[in-house]
């Protein structure tokens, strides 16, 4: 018995998953620094916890609270039990991860380690480079993940080619969300093709005495406007030079320069009491005709569906100018703790119902994302989800899906943070813009 549970121990003896080499410290996490302490502590926490009667099932933590978020989480929760899988679930918000993060480290520092815990992009690596997540590489070899999920979704979900997590979405981040009755009544009855189209929407707006823009506070919501600008104004390959690859020369070009004047056009658009709200009290605005757009990630679909919305008839979802037929990502994804060996069992089945393409299309109608798996059937979609999944299949074809940047899934969290501070100061007239031009280069020279 006890063999079992030290061959589950991190770092000793995991077959498949290498231990990792001992990583730099970095100032974002200070919580690292006592790992093998912590991690030594949480394992005896659980070692003592309830366990042989206990009926097979998964605990989950993860961060949807909103109401489509929750009743996204609702269709996982009752698709797995009607798979036998018993349910049970703990929260925190946190949808720019920050908090979330500290909440769940500091579960697992206290021994209460979850099943499986929902995450997006690079943290997922900074999870399993402590060597604290199970590897899912006999039930993705098993059910084929490789040959229908975009490669680089899977990129986010491998850690050292190995298989640590199973990505249920791909929402994209750069849509418009329109108030149908506002744009009627402004007479737009189609996207706006370009920038000049977009300014000419909000000053048309603006004069009708209509609210242009909605946002709320966090940075993480600024900077999803900001890479939306960012893709639109530079182009995919300047995108996937200066965020993916993070090549700062990429941000010498003059086009730099324009991304953040724009940002500075748009924030004109912006009420006074922005900083005050959070991102779904934004989307109540729009949705109750008091703003005109939003941009946003998918996931306000999702919250348009539960204020029983329709698209076409109560709001309109349009890509953002430039951006057509780019696929800025993020994707909700599952991963496993490592746990004494009587649970992997419920672990593996746990992926594999996460991967199960009904699965996929029951949670995505509701949460307005694409699903993570390019085979799913359309047809159970609204018009903005069709929209989705074709856009994520054509731009997977042509190299134009990118991740997103606010969303974590373009670069690891200390070079996201460092975009965040840069982007949230100039949107808030703390930062001029070529201050703002010289921080961000800054901020992705910061290499792991
Ligand atoms: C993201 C998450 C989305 C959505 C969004 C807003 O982090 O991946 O699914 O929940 O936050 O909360």
């Amino acid at each position: 018995m006890l063999s079992a549970f030290v061959a589950a121990l991190p770092f000793a003896g995991v077959p498949t998953l290498r231990p990792a080499r001992p990583q730099p410290l970095r100032p974002v996490a200070r919580w690292r620094l006592r790992p093998l302490l912590w991690l030594g502590l949480a394992w005896l926490a659980a070692l003592a916890g309830p366990a042989r009667s206990e009926p097979a099932g998964v605990e989950v933590f993860h961060w949807w609270v909103t109401g489509g978020e929750r009743a996204s989480m609702d269709a996982i929760r009752d698709f797995t039990r009607q798979r036998g899988l018993a349910w049970k679930e703990d929260f925190s918000p946190g949808s720019g991860t920050a908090r979330y993060t500290d909440v769940l480290a500091a579960r697992v520092r206290a021994g209460r380690v979850p099943t499986a815990a929902q995450m997006i992009g690079y943290e997922i690596h900074e999870w399993a480079r402590r060597g604290l997540l199970e590897n899912l590489n006999d039930v993705a070899a098993r059910e084929e993940w490789d040959e229908v999920v975009p490669n680089e979704i899977q990129q986010l979900s491998k850690w050292q080619g190995q298989w640590v997590a199973a990505p249920f979405n791909a929402h994209s981040t750069n849509w418009l969300w329109v108030n149908q009755s506002l744009a009627r009544r402004l007479g737009a009855a189609t996207p706006p093709d370009t920038w000049d189209d977009l300014i000419a929407l909000l000053d048309q707006a603006r004069a009708a005495g209509i609210q242009p823009l909605a946002i709320g506070k966090e940075a993480w919501e600024h900077t999803l406007l900001f890479e939306s600008v960012a893709a639109g104004t530079g182009g995919a390959a300047f995108y996937r030079r200066a965020f993916l690859d993070l090549d700062p020369t990429a941000l010498d070009a003059p086009v730099t320069t324009v991304i953040f004047e724009r940002m500075r056009q748009l924030a004109r658009y912006l009420d006074a009491g922005f900083m005050r709200r959070r991102w779904d009290q934004a989307t109540d605005l729009v949705a109750g005709g008091q703003a005109l757009l939003q941009v946003q990630g998918s996931w306000v679909d999702g919250e348009f569906k539960v204020r029983g919305l329709r698209p076409g008839r109560d709001y309109q979802c349009w890509r953002f100018p430039d951006t057509q037929g780019m696929y800025l990502f993020n994707s909700d994804q599952f991963v496993f703790f490592k746990q004494p060996a009587r649970q992997r069992a419920a672990q593996e089945r746990f992926a594999s119902i996460l991967m199960d393409p009904d699965l996929q299309v029951a949670v995505n109608v509701r949460t307005g994302a694409a699903p993570a798996r390019v085979d799913v059937q359309q047809a159970p979609f609204n018009r903005c989800g069709q929209g989705a999944i074709t856009d994520l299949r054509g731009a997977n074809m042509r190299r134009t899906l990118m991740g997103s940047i606010a969303m974590g899934n373009a670069h690891p969290s200390a070079v996201k943070a460092a975009v965040y501070d840069v982007v949230t100061r100039h949107l808030q007239g703390r930062l001029d813009t070529p201050g703002a031009v010289a921080a961000l280069r800054a901020a992705i020279a910061r290499k792991p």
